[in-house]
């Protein structure tokens, strides 16, 4: 298994860039290639293993798939399979949004129930609602859905979960409710800008999606959906964590393909606390001339504060002096980057859904563990920011989710070496 060492201390300079967006491409992948007739051609795609998982439990289902320089060739199903098995669903979560457009378009879909995973329990249950409301009967068998549906019938849905919208759940159903009959409107649909992608890529392909970012989408069912090219969204979370990167090593970098619209919350806590963010056409300018100042985080759906940057800023506020609060209201368990940061001197104490981050000067390079995607990231950000070396294992969990993530903060002047 790959480590990376990281020789912390070293000032990020130059110019970086963001991949596409890995959860806009995960259901833009599935509609190509389950709902269309005809081949698509999907670019801005980013090389990493969560693509190439999908990839495969697509190939399973008869697809073909051809993935070159971020462009991804895609002949849709063969229409006879619609079975996706354990071993591929179990190593990634994503592959659930199969279960949507399979239904819709072949009348029925075995595929395994997805599992927990490091940042506590993921349930699908407002998938399952959706899809049950638009006609399809589901069980659960030997840990399978199996789901069967002659037409689904669009009808009025009610997404919201205990812990807000889903954007997993919104997007199943609207890639089920495409090619149902008649109209659908779902509440309390996730405003995430990943579903908005979605919408736009649905409707190239010929579908009726409106509203899309707001939390009321309406669908009219159309009866078939034609092959399209696409340019997926710019990551925002890639982004985001290449804007902390920037702060945590006192840096003065420019991060190319950023979309301030995407990042709101993000870009006003870090102003907030004091890095100093420059929006320019083509991306964002990040310096930190001034210290930093402590400041509380909460998480929340969309248009707040991303989950997907939490274990990022907490790595940032560890090294702001004075006491900072990041509360967890998406995923309350998803603290497993906390006692990582802790063997690296961070002083940081789980309270519940909160951890409370007391700031300190600097941090010292340690081995440690990638336990999932962002808390991985936040190791590197910490290494990069530590005095001396920090050896990351697990980097598989990392590498999920960032596309050359080594060699893209190398350019810019980061010290870390991928050890096979
Ligand atoms: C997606 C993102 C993930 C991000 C998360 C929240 C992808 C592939 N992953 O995950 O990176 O962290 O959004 O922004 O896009 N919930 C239920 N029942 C359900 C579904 C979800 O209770 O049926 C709960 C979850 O436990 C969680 C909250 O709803 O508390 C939000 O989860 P959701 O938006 O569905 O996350 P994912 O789509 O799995």
């Amino acid at each position: 298994m790959d480590k990376l060492i990281v020789q912390g201390g070293r000032r990020l300079k130059g110019t970086v860039s963001v991949s596409g967006s890995k959860n806009a491409a995960l259901p833009i992948i599935v509609a190509a290639t389950i709902l269309a007739e005809q081949p698509s051609t999907l670019r801005n795609i980013p090389d990493l293993m969560d693509l190439q998982t999908l990839c495969h439990v697509l190939e399973g289902l008869g697809a073909r798939l051809q993935f070159e320089s971020g462009t991804l060739s895609i002949e849709p199903i063969d229409q006879k399979t619609y079975q996706a098995p354990y071993d591929l669903v179990r190593k990634m979560r994503a592959s659930i949004y199969v279960l949507g457009p399979l239904i819709t378009k072949l009348g029925r879909a075995k595929v395994s129930f997805p599992g927990g995973c490091a940042i506590g329990p993921r349930p699908v249950d407002l998938h399952l609602k959706g899809l049950k409301a638009l006609g399809a009967t589901i069980e659960i068998e030997g840990g399978y859905i199996l789901a069967k549906a002659d037409q689904l019938i669009g009808t009025e849905i009610e997404l919201k979960g205990t812990n807000g919208s889903s954007v997993g759940a919104t997007a199943n159903v609207m890639m089920a409710a495409v090619l149902a009959k008649g109209i659908t409107t779902i509440r309390d649909a996730a405003c995430e800008p990943e579903i908005v992608d979605l919408a736009n890529f649905l409707n190239k392909m010929g579908a009726q999606v409106s509203g899309g970012g707001t939390a009321t989408v309406t669908i009219h069912g159309v009866e078939e959906l034609h092959g399209t090219n696409y340019a997926v969204i710019p990551d925002r979370i890639e982004a985001g964590t290449f804007m902390i990167a920037g702060a945590v090593t006192n840096g003065d970098i420019f991060i190319n393909n950023a979309i301030p619209t995407h990042m709101e919350a993000l870009a006003e806590k870090l102003c907030q606390i004091g890095v100093q963010l420059d929006w320019q056409e083509k991306g964002v300018h990040i310096t930190t001339p001034n210290p930093l100042v402590p400041a509380d985080v909460g998480t929340d759906v969309y248009p707040g504060f991303p989950t997907d940057m939490q274990a990022q800023i907490m790595g940032l506020m560890a090294l702001t002096p004075g006491m900072s609060v990041i509360t967890e209201s998406i995923f309350p368990d998803r603290f497993m980057h906390v006692s990582e940061l802790n063997r690296m001197g961070a002083k940081i104490l789980i309270d519940g859904d909160s951890a409370v981050i007391h700031g300190v000067n600097s941090l010292s390079g340690a081995p440690v563990m990638a336990s999932d995607l962002r808390a991985g990231a936040v190791l590197i950000l910490a290494g990069m920011a530590a005095k001396g070396e920090t050896v990351i294992s697990r980097v598989y969990h990392i590498d999920r989710g960032y596309e050359k993530i080594e060699k893209k903060l190398t350019n810019i002047g980061a010290d870390i070496v991928r050890q096979k």
